[in-house]
C-alpha cells in the first residue's frame, strides 16, 4: 500500500531573531552585528502513515511534535528533505488560528471554512451541522472574543471535521474541552476511524493515545526516538520521562 503521508530527510529551522527577542540593552549593544539564530526544530526525520491510520504524537514540550503537524498542515514549508502528502487536510492546530476575535462564531465558520478550503456554498450547505455539533447556537451571534478557550476549541473541532478530509490534524487543543465535548470528540474520531480516514493527533493525554491510536511516535528534541506499537512507544516514552525526573531534568 502506498503511504498517504510520507517524509524523507524531512528537516524545518525556524529563525530566531534574537534582537526581537531580547532586552532593549541587548538590542543596543549589538545593534550593529544583529544576530539571527537558526533553529533546527526537525532534524532530518523519516516516517510514512498509511491510509486508516490514527498516529499518535508523545514527547515533552519543544520537542518538535507540533511542527510535525505544521508541516503536514501546509502551514511552514520543509526548510529541506521531502513531504508528500496525499489526500485533502483538515486541522485542528492552534486555538484560535484562522479565527477573528472581531467576528461572530458564525462569520468564523465561514472565515475559517475557506481556509480550510470550502467554498461559501459548501459551508452553507454545512453550517447547520458545524453549529448543532459545536453546542455554540446560543452564542454564535456574539464576537469569538467573549468566547472561553473551550468554546473556541468546539468551533474549530466542528469546522475541521465537517471538511470531509482524508487527514485530520489535530494538536493538544482538543484537552481545553470539557469532558462531555471531548467525549464527543473521541465518538466522532471513532467515526472517522471506521471510515477509513487517516488521523495524527498529538496529546499528553497517554489514557486516550492507548485507547485511540493504531500506532504512535515519540519525537524528542527534533528526532523520532520511537515508532511503533502504541503501547510499547507510551511505555518507553513515560519510563524516559520518569528517568529525567529522578534525575531533576526536564524530560525531553
Ligand atoms: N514559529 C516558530 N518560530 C521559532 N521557533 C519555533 C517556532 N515554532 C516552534 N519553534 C521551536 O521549535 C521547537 C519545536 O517546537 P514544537 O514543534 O512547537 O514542539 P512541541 O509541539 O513538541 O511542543 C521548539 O524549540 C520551539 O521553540
Ligand atoms: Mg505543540
Amino acid at each position: 500500500m502506498e503511504p498517504i503521508i510520507q517524509a524523507v530527510d524531512l528537516v524545518k529551522r525556524f529563525r530566531v531573531d534574537h534582537q526581537r527577542l531580547g532586552s532593549l540593552k541587548r538590542t543596543l549593544l549589538s545593534w550593529r552585528s544583529r544576530r539571527i539564530e537558526e533553529r533546527e526544530a526537525l532534524k532530518a526525520i523519516n516516517f510514512a502513515v498509511y491510509p486508516g491510520e490514527t498516529l499518535a504524537l508523545v514527547g515533552a514540550n519543544g520537542s518538535g511534535k507540533s511542527t510535525v503537524l505544521g508541516l503536514i498542515g501546509r502551514v511552514y514549508r520543509p526548510s529541506s528533505g521531502q513531504l508528500v502528502v496525499r489526500g485533502r487536510v483538515s486541522a485542528l492546530l492552534e486555538l484560535g488560528a484562522g479565527f477573528h476575535p472581531d467576528l461572530t462564531g458564525l462569520e468564523n465558520i465561514y472565515l475559517n471554512g475557506s481556509i480550510l478550503g470550502l467554498s461559501t456554498r459548501e459551508i452553507t450547505r454545512r453550517l447547520e451541522e458545524i453549529i448543532a455539533f459545536s453546542e455554540l447556537e446560543e452564542h454564535i451571534d456574539t464576537p469569538l472574543r467573549t468566547y472561553s478557550s473551550g468554546m473556541v476549541m468546539r468551533l474549530g473541532f466542528s469546522i475541521a471535521v465537517q471538511v470531509d478530509p482524508d487527514i485530520l490534524l489535530v494538536d493538544e487543543v482538543l484537552a481545553v474541552g470539557d469532558e462531555h465535548f471531548q467525549a464527543k470528540c473521541l465518538r466522532k474520531v471513532a467515526e472517522f476511524q471506521k471510515a477509513g480516514k487517516t488521523i495524527l493527533f498529538v496529546s499528553h493525554d497517554m489514557d486516550a493515545v492507548r485507547r485511540v491510536a493504531t500506532r504512535a511516535i515519540w519525537v524528542r528534541q527534533g528526532l523520532i526516538a520511537a515508532d511503533g506499537e502504541t503501547g510499547e512507544v507510551v511505555s518507553a516514552y513515560l519510563d524516559y520521562a520518569a528517568r529525567e525526573d529522578a534525575c531533576g531534568d526536564e524530560p525531553s
